[in-house]
């Protein structure tokens, strides 16, 4: 289980450049929960994912796992609790070691500072077994340098990695958003599918609102470094793309600033029309 408990975050405090990116977030994430996030750009989601990650220690709050305080953790201290995947199809493997080495480290995460790269058999043929089920063809190429990999194929390593050793939370901050739309889609069914087998306890931000209605069991959406509402199961699939929309809208009408970029506005409209018969 994760606690968020009134966690604040202000960066270059007391500067001209004062962003307040976490205006005291409180969430609690039961094991099990698949917590979809969405909001505006600036909204403070990665923020958030970042606090729990341990890459940004909060100003104030606390942060628990699993009854544990973690609040000041780093990143390294937390890693067999909790385990990540970015945007950014680069992040999450190392490109000049081979498959089989990235998978040796990952699978060892959390546990040992050291760097062993040895693999006996039955682990390989473990690795090979887990690589299938990516269906990318990848159980053949354990040899190859992972920098020689497509970014959705690498995109899928990096989510396999990141569940190996069951993690108490998974974190997926716009995990899909610089792949292509065939290969988001590939990468997206593999993340539920992995979800649901392991029954990890996730948050997942995107931009992607059919995504983000359809997949889990909870539903926040964040403005402005809070939380601005939720919506569960029921309430999630009580709702369309168009309601979370017009939430958008008041926000743009009361602020009178844009609160979507147009790249994700242009791709809610094209699933929006897609979804009509
Ligand atoms: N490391 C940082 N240093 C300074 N400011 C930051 C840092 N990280 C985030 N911010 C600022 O904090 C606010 C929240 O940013 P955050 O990245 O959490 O938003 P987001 O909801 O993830 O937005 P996006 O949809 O654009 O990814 C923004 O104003 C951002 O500029
Ligand atoms: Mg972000």
């Amino acid at each position: 289980m994760l606690t968020i408990n009134d966690v604040r975050k202000t960066f270059f405090a007391g500067t001209v450049n004062e962003r307040v990116a976490l205006d005291g977030v409180s969430l609690t994430v039961e094991p099990g929960d698949f917590v979809t996030v969405i909001g505006s750009n600036g909204a403070g989601k990665s923020t958030m994912l970042n606090t729990v990650s341990g890459t940004i220690i909060p100003d104030s709050g606390s942060i628990q796992v699993s009854g544990e305080p973690v609040t000041k953790l780093r990143e390294h201290q937390k890693a067999h609790w909790i385990s990540r995947v970015f945007q950014d199809p680069m992040k999450g493997s190392s490109p000049n070691l081979t498959i089989e080495q990235n998978m040796a480290i990952a699978s060892r995460r959390g546990k040992s500072r050291g760097l062993s790269m040895g693999v006996t058999r039955p682990r390989k043929q473990q690795f090979r077994d887990e690589l299938a089920k990516l269906e990318l063809g990848l159980e053949n190429r354990l040899g190859a340098k992972v920098g020689l990999l497509s970014g959705g194929q690498r995109q899928a390593l990096s989510l396999l990695m990141a569940t190996f050793s069951s993690p108490e939370i998974l974190l997926l901050d716009e995990h899909t958003a610089a792949l292509d739309p065939q290969r988001a889609k590939h990468v997206t069914e593999l993340t539920e599918r992995m979800v649901a087998e392991q029954k990890l306890t996730t948050i997942m931000v995107t931009h992607n609102m059919e995504q983000a209605l359809r997949l889990g069991n909870r539903l926040i959406m964040m403005h402005e470094g809070k939380i601005l509402f939720e919506l569960n199961q029921e309430q999630k699939a009580g709702s369309s793309v168009a309601d979370l929309l017009s939430e958008f809208q008041k926000l743009q009408t009361v602020s009178g600033e844009p609160t979507l970029d147009d790249a994700t506005l242009l791709e809610t409209v094209r699933v929006t029309e897609e979804g009509k018969p």
